[in-house]
């Protein structure tokens, strides 16, 4: 029996062009948690490789090179890329659900190149799947595919897990088509969330928008219970806390110390996003050292953004914005011996990374809305031995469980300022005695935890529905 893992992406890159196409493993926090999933099901992953491939011959070696390693490619065109991936998924649902709907394009395009790329995946499922096989559907770029294959197949056991917030009630009504999104996740017999209040939303506007009411966490469609949880993703705890005692990672820190020199390091690490209040960050860290002159020379923002998604007009304008803000902080505080901020607009290799973790005083992680935000947690599992203070906001999803970080409200530059000044300030003790409880916390609650609680829970839902379907 198998377990068909489906995500937008699939956990590798294809880089190249034309016959010449590589491979490398992304390091993504999903796919190192599902490579260490204990279960009896052999894994497969169903997604698409990350770029366009147009001709067949490409599209068949890149296909036999993939299967080999239970990788299923769906392939996606121009225009899917620019409707499906750039246009519904990330312009409509993705601003909708960090509560930036004034960011939220409504056009027809989007809405049918989502549901024509939701059918193919669906088609591609079909193509694979045996009876007794499980469908484990990844976050909101398919969020129609668990009622197109509850529709083809009424006991397959389909599982969906939402890696973003889940807005409130008042929020997802907006969107047009809000009846045949929430319709197609409830094909699943069991959605999760990371937090109790995306699910709670997530409840309360299948009520108000289906008109069906919710018992508890169930819901009971015709001869079927959809169970709905809370369950917080978490991260490889070991691979974190155990890399800085590796020769490699070492080396790095040696490195990265040689850069910073002697400063304090502030360490800021995402994704281009908005969601991720990059540019509030920025304020903050300006007004910090308009406020506080005596750091001047002593704290660098080591500030990292990975690209992504640079096609779609709100990232590229945010991108200009940042470089003017970065360009603006520098140009007025920097000296002959001092840059405030390095800025890295690239990804960094996992060893630099936890280099980078381990030695930086300060994590500033403010973002506007985040779904989990996995960073924070990478941060705390690297400082073993370490001291160093996360400064968290209130708006991420891992702020319910890591109460021991500074928690701020992004929108409030005064409390990232006092914040920074506070952690500065903190006796190592004190910092100590919150990363030890931290990690407690997120070391029990790993990715691995998390999905052998998703797997568990699934299989309860499923096979209540079996008996349903048998009486
Ligand atoms: C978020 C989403 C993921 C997505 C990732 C990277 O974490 O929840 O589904 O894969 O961002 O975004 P991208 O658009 O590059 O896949």
């Amino acid at each position: 029996m198998k377990l068909y893992i489906v995500s937008n992406r699939l956990p590798v890159k294809i880089s190249g062009q034309k016959g010449e196409f590589t491979l490398s493993r992304s390091e993504g926090g999903l796919t190192t948690g599902l490579d260490s999933l204990q279960t009896p099901y052999e894994k497969h992953w169903i997604g698409w490789p990350g770029m366009c491939i147009q001709e067949n011959e490409d599209k068949n070696k890149v296909t036999a090179k993939l299967e080999s390693m239970n990788l299923h490619p769906v392939f996606l065109s121009e225009s899917q890329i620019e409707n499906y991936y750039e246009g519904y998924s990330n312009s409509t649902i993705w601003p909708l659900c960090h509560y930036f709907f004034v960011y939220t394009l409504y056009k027809s395009c989007f809405w049918q190149s989502y549901q024509e790329v939701n059918l193919l995946f669906c088609k591609k499922i079909s193509e694979l799947i045996q009876p007794g096989d499980k469908v484990w559907i990844q976050d909101y770029q398919l969020m129609l595919l668990p009622g197109m294959l509850r529709k083809r197949y009424s006991n397959l056991s389909i599982g969906y897990f939402h890696h973003i917030p889940f807005p409130s009630y008042e929020l997802f009504r907006i969107l047009p088509e809000r009846a045949e999104i929430l319709k197609g996740l409830l094909g699943a017999d069991f959605i999760a969330f990371h937090t109790h209040d995306y699910m709670r939303h997530f409840i309360s506007t299948v009520e108000r928008v289906l008109h069906i009411n919710f018992k508890l966490n169930e819901v009971q469609l015709g001869d079927r219970v959809i169970r709905v949880e809370a369950l917080p993703m978490g991260i490889n705890y070991n691979l974190y806390h155990d890399a800085p005692s590796k020769p490699e990672v070492r080396q790095a820190i040696d490195r990265t110390r040689k850069l910073f020199g002697n400063h304090k390091v502030i360490l800021s690490v995402d994704r281009l996003d908005y969601s991720k209040g990059i540019l509030h960050r920025l304020r903050g860290f300006a007004s910090f050292l308009e406020h506080y002159p005596q750091y001047h020379e002593r704290v660098t923002l080591a500030m990292v953004i990975v690209p992504s998604r640079d096609h779609v007009g709100s990232y590229t304008e945010l991108k200009t914005k940042i470089d003017e803000e970065i360009g603006s902080i520098n140009g007025h505080y920097s000296t002959i011996d001092w840059t405030p901020v390095c800025y890295f607009y690239h990804g960094f290799s996992f060893e630099e990374l936890s280099a980078m973790y381990y030695m930086a005083d300060i994590a500033l992680v403010t973002p506007l809305r985040d779904g989990m935000n996995l960073v924070a947690k990478e941060y705390v599992a690297s400082k073993c031995g370490n001291p160093g203070v996360l400064i968290l906001s209130e708006m991420a999803g891992a702020a319910v469980e890591m109460t021991d970080a500074l928690l701020i409200n992004p929108n409030d530059t005064e409390q990232i300022v006092q914040a920074i000044s506070k952690a500065l300030e903190m006796p190592i003790s004190e910092q100590q005695e919150r990363l030890q409880r931290m990690q407690a916390i997120i070391s029990a609650q790993t990715v691995n935890k998390w999905a052998t609680d998703f797997m568990r829970g699934w299989d309860e839902s499923f096979y209540k529905n079996e008996k349903l379907r048998k009486k």
